[in-house]
């Protein structure tokens, strides 16, 4: 090869593992990242209590083990890990619903000593939008496009013509002088014991707050609550269109498992951030992650349960 000639550029990953980590449950499956499937069972653990990154970081090593053992994961296959707060260079910032002592934990390097590959930490709720952009509801939509995840807390994913901007936040919006999501989310209205009735007329006038900023062209719903759509839906009204979510159970892993393959992405925080790996990924990092986890893993193994099949 002369030295001008071009060197092909690296094939992009065609399979990844998502990892979808919730207040209950730790799931994670390879996803076939051209059409958005599963390529694997998805497995699951209880989330550990408390839910450290020491203790999530052994659970997710566990079910990756047996991914690995069970013959679904190539060497090198790049992994994406969803959590419930702000991403910031591999790091949660905020934890409203997920142990305090993750903020500022160096969680993406402590995962990749771990898992010994490539992973990405990316907000639960824009793994959830890349889904849905990639392969869903959102797909090809341009414009202005808020997905908005209703569980326990409320988390956010907004697109302008495809692009996702991260880490919005919407579900700490002051709402009738309260963070919206304790008023609103699925866990607030189970809480306050409130009928779909009045929680619809409510989150519709959440929604109307975040119209009047933002101006979406199109809101798409999901997380546990958007299953019971039939239930509320007579109730809502929002100035854009409202659709349910296309995946319901598996977008957090689908869209973590795109977002460790890079897609969604912005290059230049690939870039910024391979800058600056070896310095996150920290010698402590790397022997908490890996002995102490190791040593778990035992016990997460013998808690694993196979929740489906990947589609036939
Ligand atoms: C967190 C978000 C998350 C959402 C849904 C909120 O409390 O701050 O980061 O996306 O819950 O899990």
């Amino acid at each position: 090869m002369s030295p001008r000639a071009k060197r092909p550029a690296p094939a992009a990953p065609r399979t990844a593992i998502g990892i979808d980590v919730g207040g209950t449950g730790v799931k994670a499956a390879v996803v076939d990242l051209s059409t958005g499937e599963l390529a694997s069972p998805r497995l699951r653990v209880k989330t550990p209590q408390p839910a450290t990154p020491e203790a999530v970081v052994a659970a997710v090593g566990g079910i990756v083990d047996q991914l690995v053992a069970d013959g679904h994961v190539a060497p090198g296959m790049p992994a994406g890990a969803g959590l419930p707060g702000v991403v910031k260079a591999g790091r949660l910032m905020t934890a409203a619903n997920i142990d305090r002592s993750w903020i500022e934990a160096p969680a993406e390097a402590m995962l990749t000593a771990r898992l010994d590959r490539p992973v990405r930490l990316v907000n639960d709720a824009d793994a959830a939008g890349l889904a849905e952009a990639t392969f869903g509801a959102a797909k090809g939509v341009l414009g202005t496009v808020l997905l908005l995840t209703i569980g326990t807390g409320i988390g956010s994913a907004l697109f302008i013509d495809g692009h996702l901007l991260d880490s919005t936040e919407f579900g700490h919006v002051t709402y009738r002088g309260k963070d919206a999501e304790t008023l609103v989310s699925g866990a607030a209205r189970e809480r306050r014991g409130i009928g779909w009735k009045q929680w619809g007329r409510e989150f519709s006038e959440y929604m109307a707050l975040l119209e009047r900023w933002f101006w979406p062209d199109l809101i798409i719903l999901g997380g546990g609550v958007s299953k019971e759509y039939a239930k509320y839906a007579k109730y809502l009204s929002a100035r854009a269109p409202i659709v349910t979510a296309q995946y319901l159970n598996t977008s957090g892993i689908v869209g973590a498992a795109l977002a460790g393959a890079g897609v969604g992405i912005a290059a230049a925080v690939i870039a910024r951030e391979a800058a600056s790996a070896p310095a996150a990924a920290g010698p402590d990092a790397a022997v908490s992650a890996g002995s102490g986890a190791r040593v778990q893993a035992a016990q997460v193994a013998a808690s694993l349960v196979i929740e489906d099949q990947p589609p036939r």
